[in-house]
């Protein structure tokens, strides 16, 4: 499979494989024809950039322009792993990828099938492999659901994280949080030696992350959060339950219980919200996150949360 899949990207198609946070959809980042067609596949809008997806630390200098010290400390820290870093461009970085601006977005995945296919080919663009506005994929299953035969697909299991990246822009004396994700701002800001600073939740008027202006994530049922279980169950709601709470009766099959386990939550959100449609709920209620908990995980499934809701 590994084989069929480096002659397609090299033949200038795309290809489905797994990273650590959410599957990928792949394509050669020096073939503009081939990322054009991860656009027209996924229905994106093309002022919405693409990550460039990296397999050894030196490709960075082929398509940064300028790499503070600070980056270079977090990624001999923290890459391979879930971390994207928004930098100035060379001037020969397709400009469909950053989708005209200045600066390009990178990571280094950390799942060995997405390393061993960039090092057989070359580096490549990866959007998350959903279809624009749908959960993104956590397990080959869901690539399927979204694009059916249309693309091959590395199947490499479920994805470990479940959400994606965390995206930074590095400037010289200071970083900026664009996307949450797991790598929490104190953890970066510990490394990288200076501050660190997250986008408001609200800015996304004139968003420097374009991504995060259009809504995404979402199921067909509708997402809310909520502080604690309601009195009563209702059957046409998935309940997914963050907090250790103490239920009198055994938990029916439509309240999934996390007890406190965000990590969980986060490698399933995606799958849950899926099988919310599968199995025709109308409503997934996430209960019991703390919303005042600045940075790390609970920001970046609040964030994910929201966006599927439309929550402001
Ligand atoms: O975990 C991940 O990052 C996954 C896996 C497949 O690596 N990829 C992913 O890609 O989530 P995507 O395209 O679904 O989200 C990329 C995000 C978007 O919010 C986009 O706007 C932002 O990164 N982005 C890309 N280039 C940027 C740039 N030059 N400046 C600011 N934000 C950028
Ligand atoms: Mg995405």
């Amino acid at each position: 499979m590994l084989e069929q899949a480096v002659k397609q990207i090299n033949e200038g198609e795309v290809v489905a494989f797994p990273t650590e946070t959410v599957y990928g959809l792949g394509a050669d980042a020096r073939n503009r024809d081939a990322v054009a067609k991860v656009f027209r596949l996924k229905g994106r809008p093309a002022d919405n950039p693409l990550i460039v997806h990296i397999a050894k630390e030196d490709q960075l200098h082929d398509f940064a322009a300028e790499v503070p010290e600070a980056a270079l400390k977090l990624t001999r820290k923290f890459w391979p792993g879930p971390l994207t870093l928004v930098l100035p461009k060379k001037p020969e970085v397709l400009d469909i990828i950053t989708g005209g601006l200045p600066t390009v977005a990178i990571r280094m995945p950390d799942h060995p099938m997405a390393l061993d296919l960039i090092s057989r080919t070359a580096p490549l663009v990866a959007p998350s492999a959903n279809k624009s506005g749908r959960p993104s994929p956590t397990k080959a299953e869901h690539v399927k659901a979204d694009f059916g035969d249309k693309v091959l697909i590395l199947d490499g299991g479920p994805c470990k994280l479940g959400l994606e990246s965390t995206v930074i822009r590095v400037d010289q004396n200071e970083i900026t949080v664009l996307r949450p994700g797991h790598l929490e701002p104190r953890q970066i800001e510990e490394v990288a030696g200076i501050p660190v600073k997250t986008e408001k939740p609200g800015s996304t008027e004139s968003p420097e992350s374009p991504g995060m202006k259009y809504s995404h994530y979402a199921p067909n049922a509708e997402v809310r959060l909520r502080p604690d279980l309601p009195d009563r169950i209702k059957n046409d709601t998935l309940y997914l339950i963050s907090r250790d709470i103490d239920m009198d009766v055994e938990e029916p099959e439509n309240v999934i219980l996390y007890a406190g386990n965000l990590k969980t939550l986060a490698v399933e959100l995606y799958d849950r919200f899926r099988q919310a449609d599968l199995e025709g709920y109308n409503y997934v209620e996430i209960i019991g996150l703390d919303e005042s908990n600045q940075g790390g995980l609970e920001q970046a499934l609040l964030n994910r949360i929201r966006k599927a809701g439309g929550i402001v």
